[in-house]
């Protein structure tokens, strides 16, 4: 009896032994040392792992809203969070000064806000024109389902704080205003894909940068 179970228990003690040593492949650590793509960053070498990199300290303090829309986005990202790296997971930090906005956006993933406080209006677009937007104040929770324009507006007397997750690392932020102002695209196409008219395309262009 004991000249079977001894092998066969050597054997499953050895098998348990080879499966934890594989067991980096639960997850894939961003390597800063590579360029990012569509599926995120490389993994880095296990060897180099630490703690430090599962952990973002930086959603403890508000972001500088001295900018147009009077608004900061701090993003815990596969950019600045290397432990979120392909795990389809991010957080960031809403801090939106009084009228300030979080602008008309859409990114390839869903967002869930809850708001820490303040009052604000927020708000998506779904594919069929249809709007949904409610006034949320401190504890409210709202899904902004993915790929849809959405956009987040202080209507209170305060600053307010939110804090945002979204279903990727990587979510791919597209601004709309900045993305119809910031680019070389000739003002003549832009007025024809989008109907705006040359001067509106001219003060886009002048906030964002673009050209042409
Ligand atoms: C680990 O990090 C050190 C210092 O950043 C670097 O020199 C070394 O090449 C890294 N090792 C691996 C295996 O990536
Ligand atoms: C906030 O940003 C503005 C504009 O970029 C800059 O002038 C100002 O110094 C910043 N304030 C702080 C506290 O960093």
């Amino acid at each position: 009896m004991e000249l079977i179970t001894k092998p066969i228990i050597f054997i499953i003690f050895s098998l348990l032994i080879s499966l934890s040593s594989a067991s980096v492949v639960d997850f894939c650590v961003a390597d800063f040392n590579f360029p990012v793509g569509p599926a995120g960053f490389p993994c880095k070498n296990p060897a180099n792992l630490s703690v430090n990199d599962f952990v973002f300290s930086g959603l403890g303090v508000a972001g500088n809203t001295s900018n147009i829309f009077n608004v900061a986005v701090t993003s815990a990202n596969d950019n600045s969070f290397p432990g979120v790296n392909g795990l389809g997971i991010s957080m960031a930090r809403l801090d939106i000064g009084v009228g300030g906005v979080v602008p008309l956006h859409t990114h390839r993933a869903s967002e869930v806000i809850i708001v820490i406080h303040g009052t604000i209006i927020a708000g998506f677009i779904a594919s069929d024109n249809t709007v949904y937007f409610k006034t949320l104040n401190k504890g409210d929770v709202m899904i902004f389902p993915q790929s849809l324009l959405h956009f987040q507006v202080n209507i209170g007397k305060n600053q307010a704080l939110a804090f945002v997750s979204l279903n990727s690392a990587h979510a791919g932020f597209q601004f709309t205003s900045a993305s119809l102002g910031g680019n070389d695209l000739p003002t003549e196409i832009i007025e024809k894909i989008t109907l705006l008219d040359s001067q509106q395309i001219k003060t886009l262009k002048n906030v964002f940068g673009g050209t042409n």
